[in-house]
């Protein structure tokens, strides 16, 4: 089953919608499977976004996610990295659809609640970094037979 890993980001945990967000994941049916609360610190922040190293919001972007703690948490269902970028929705709070958690929730690019992977090869290297192995359960729920087709 597809995993994606999702980050409750420092102005959620500031604006107490920790639930609100990790609450709507889990009603559209995603299984959580791994969770914990962290506060990221610099180095592990800077391999997280490794990505985006160079970039204009790079050294704000680093500031922000280390700014207090967060929730980690790895999320499973079919096509799971999809389901929880569309729950989310874009980047951008402002271009987010209402209905999404950025459309309802955000108005700041910067301040955008949530992070989830944004590809199946991404959220395998991503979950490592937050996630050993014995951390992350392997488990059915009795309500799957009405949530995934077998
Ligand atoms: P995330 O990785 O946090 O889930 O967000 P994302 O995939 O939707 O967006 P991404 O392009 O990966 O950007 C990572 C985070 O960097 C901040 N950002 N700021 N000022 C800007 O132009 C800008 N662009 C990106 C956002 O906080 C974004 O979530
Ligand atoms: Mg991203």
């Amino acid at each position: 089953m597809e995993r994606t890993l999702v980050v409750v980001k420092p102005d959620a945990m500031q604006r107490g919608l920790a639930g609100e967000i990790i609450s709507r994941l889990e009603r559209r049916g995603l299984r959580i499977v791994a969770m914990k609360m962290l506060h990221m610190d610099d180095a592990m922040a800077k391999k997280h976004y490794a990505v985006h190293e160079g970039k204009s919001f790079f050294e704000g972007l680093i500031k922000y996610i280390t700014s207090s703690p967060i929730i980690a948490a790895v999320l499973e269902g079919p096509k799971a990295v999809e389901a929880a970028r569309n729950t989310m929705g874009k980047t951008a709070p402002t271009e987010a659809t209402p209905g999404t958690i950025r459309g309802d929730l955000a108005l700041e690019i910067g301040y955008n609640l949530v992070h989830g992977s944004d590809s199946q090869e991404t959220a395998k290297n991503e979950i490592p970094l937050f996630f050993t192995p014995e951390e992350i359960f392997t488990y059915e729920r009795d309500i799957d037979q009405w949530i995934i087709e077998s």
